[in-house]
This record gives structure tokens, sequence and C-alpha cells, in this order.
């Protein structure tokens, strides 16, 4: 059975492409600090015979390089990271030490390990935000320069650039790819879609920021991982691809999106989940939005879940998993973070 190891295979992301691979039938080795962030899967994945949950840290060279040892896996796929931009604004820290010294430290130990024949290919994930904001009417493609804005993007750019200089340095196996905003089962209720689903099932006001004139392009997590195996099977070392939907929202329009939802369905709304405008997030990028020609034209890749279905089955998961919600202590995303400046 080929192996593969996912970092941060317990976060949103990662926990769906631990089941897509699983699926595939590979044995996959989670490699995952268990931060707030994470969840602990469906008792069915972590039962299976080809999962294994290891704890620990990308920073740690020891067990890492021993990890790798043990498993030999064909790939590393790494989602491994802090995520979320408002925490990145008051806590930068966190996000060096993951996102920048964490990459650096599994380069080094691919370095080290290169040099005793065992090379699996590294697939980094990476975002759309290290272009930074994005006018109206264009889209950004690979070859765009690097702007990123927050703490959070400058610390996934730096990842990026690191990367790249050890493809090109030390002959390291490495894929990179820069997706846009996801969405789907398991995302911590932070981020704007599952705080607003929440919100309406507590019966919370729905805070937007600024005037939610602000547009982000969505991407439905199972799409997501399809391309991130596509990568992994055709993708060609050294290079980097977008990998986006091509559909762009306002947050307001999204958020309108949601609410109208759960009326279609006859689902409670309170009348106190109404839209409330906040203050606006420091530095907030106005807009993302990507140009995947290239994932389409020389990897036949394409995304295949519409925006409102996929939503749609987004909330219904949220309705049918309550206990994922319950689970996350309300204190770790219910306080507006990113304003300390
Ligand atoms: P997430 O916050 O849901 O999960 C991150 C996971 O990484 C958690 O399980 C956490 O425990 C783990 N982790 C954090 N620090 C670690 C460390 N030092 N060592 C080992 N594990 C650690 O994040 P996500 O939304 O699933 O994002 C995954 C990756 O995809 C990230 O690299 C992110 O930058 C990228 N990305 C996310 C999106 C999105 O919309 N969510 C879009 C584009 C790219
Ligand atoms: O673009 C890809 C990125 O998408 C990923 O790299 C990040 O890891 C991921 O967190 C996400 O970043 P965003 O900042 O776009 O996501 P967030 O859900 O935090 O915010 C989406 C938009 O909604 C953004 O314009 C801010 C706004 N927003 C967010 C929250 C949480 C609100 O208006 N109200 C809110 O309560």
């Amino acid at each position: 059975m080929k192996k593969i190891i996912v970092t941060g295979g317990s976060g949103f992301i990662g926990s769906n492409l631990v089941n897509y691979l699983i699926r595939k039938s590979y044995f996959v080795i989670n490699v995952d600090k268990l931060t707030y962030s994470s969840n602990k899967l469906s008792t069915k994945i972590r039962k299976k015979k080809n999962y294994k949950l290891i704890r620990a840290d990308i920073n740690n060279k020891k067990k890492l390089t021993n990890i790798i040892k043990k498993y030999k896996p064909k790939a590393i796929f790494n989602l491994a990271a802090e995520t979320h931009v408002d925490r990145s604004i008051d806590e930068p820290k966190n996000f060096i030490h993951t996102n920048v010294n964490g990459t650096f430290n599994l380069l080094e130990t691919l370095r080290f390990l290169k040099k005793r024949k065992i090379a699996p290919k590294l697939i980094h994930v990476s975002t759309d935000e290290v272009y930074g904001d994005i006018q109206i009417g264009k889209r950004t493609d690979e070859k765009h320069k690097y702007e990123p804005s927050s703490p959070y993007s400058a610390s996934k750019a730096s990842a990026d650039h690191l990367i790249n200089s050890y493809v090109r340095t030390y002959g390291i196996k490495a894929i990179i790819s820069n997706c846009c905003n996801n969405y789907g089962p398991y995302q911590f209720p932070e981020k704007l879609i599952p705080k607003m689903i929440s919100n309406i099932l507590n019966g919370k006001n729905l805070p937007i920021y600024a005037k939610g004139m602000n547009s982000r392009e969505w991407i439905n997590v199972e799409d997501h991982c399809e391309a991130l195996f596509t990568l992994y099977l055709k993708g060609k070392n050294g290079e980097s691809y977008n990998v986006g939907s091509g559909y762009n929202l306002r947050n307001i329009d999204l958020v309108k999106k949601i609410l109208k939802i759960f009326k279609l369905m006859n689902l409670k709304i309170s009348s106190k989940s109404k839209i409330k405008f906040v203050k606006d997030r420091p530095g907030h990028d106005f807009r993302y939005a990507l140009n995947i020609n290239k994932m389409v034209k020389k990897l036949k890749w394409k995304p295949k879940i519409h925006f409102e279905e996929g939503l749609r089955q987004t909330i219904l998961w949220y309705l049918n998993n309550k206990k994922f919600l319950k689970k996350i202590s309300k204190k770790n995303y219910e306080n507006r973070m990113g304003l300390e400046i």
C-alpha cells in the first residue's frame, strides 16, 4: 500500500484530504500538533487500518526525520499551518513559528534525507493571499508578483520562497499550490462561512467587516483535495499552480445567500441573526481572484462543485454535526480578533 504523509491532517482541509486519500486506498500518516483549530475526524476514519495519527510539531526535526525514515512515504502534503488572518494580526509570532520556521525545518529534514536516498515529493499548500489585492476585472496567474498584506500572508509567502530556493539549490522535489478560499465540512468557525452558519444556529448577529464589499473566490474543499491529488500525480517539479473556481462573491452577497438557503430549507432564523456592519480588518485585502488556466490546460483539472449546491451541502453538514461546533470552546472564536493595532 502506498504511503502518504499529511501534515496538518486534523485541520479543515487536512481532514478532508485524509478522507480523500484513504478513499483512494493510500495509507495516510497524519502529523499534526493538534492546535485549537484541529478536530478529531470521524470515528470511522480513526479506526481505519490505513490511517495513523502522530502528534508532532513540524518544527521537531528529530521526530519528522524518524517518521519519514520509518514510513518512506511517496509524498508529503504540507498543510500544517496557522491560518487565520485576524489571529495573525494579534499574534504574528505563532505564524512565523509554524508557517516559516516549520516549513524551513521540513525542508531541512528533506535535504538531510535526500543524502540518504529518501526523497518524498513535497506538495506544499499555499494561498492566493500571497499575491495581495487584485483589481476588479483582473485575475492573477502564477507569474504575478508576491505582495502579501497580513502577517499570515507574509508568512505563507516566505515559505513559498524558501521552498523554491530549496528546489533550485538542493534539488528538493516540491510543488506549490496557491489556492483561494475553501468551504466545506470541518472548518473551524472563526472563518466567514462556518461563523455565519454557527451564529445563525445560535441566534447571534452576523458581523460583516466594513460594508461587506470585499470579494473572495470560493472553492469547495473536495475540489481542492482533487486538485492536490492531481498535483501529486501530474504536477511538474519546482512549479507553482493556482487552484481556484473562478467564482467570486462579495462578503455581503455571500452572507445573504446563506440566509436565503436557511429560509428555503425552512430553518429557524432568530430575529437577532441580522447582518451587522462592524469595524474593518486592518490591512484588509479588497479582492483575490485567480487565473487557473495552468491547472486546467496542463493538468486537465477543473473544479466540479457548483457553489450554491456546495454551500447548501455545507450548511446541512453543520446542521447534522452540531457536536462539531459544541466541542469548540466559544472563547476560541466568538470574540472579535485582529483589531489590536
Ligand atoms: P486549519 O487551521 O483548519 O488547520 C491547520 C492544522 O495544522 C491544524 O490541525 C493544526 O493543529 C495543524 N498545525 C498547526 N501548527 C502546526 C505545527 N507547528 N505542526 C504540526 N501541525 C500544526 O487550516 P486549513 O484551513 O485547513 O489550512 C490548511 C492549509 O491550507 C494551510 O497551509 C493554509 O494556509 C492553506 N490554505 C487554506 C485555505 C482556506 O480557505 N482554509 C485556502 C488556501 C490555502
Ligand atoms: O484566500 C485564501 C485564504 O482564505 C486562506 O489562505 C486563509 O487561511 C483563510 O483563512 C481565508 O482567509 P480570509 O481572510 O479570506 O478568510 P476569512 O474567513 O477570515 O474572511 C473572509 C472574508 O470575510 C474577509 O474579507 C473578511 C470577512 N469577514 C470575516 C469574518 C471572520 C467578515 O466580514 N466577518 C467575519 O466575521
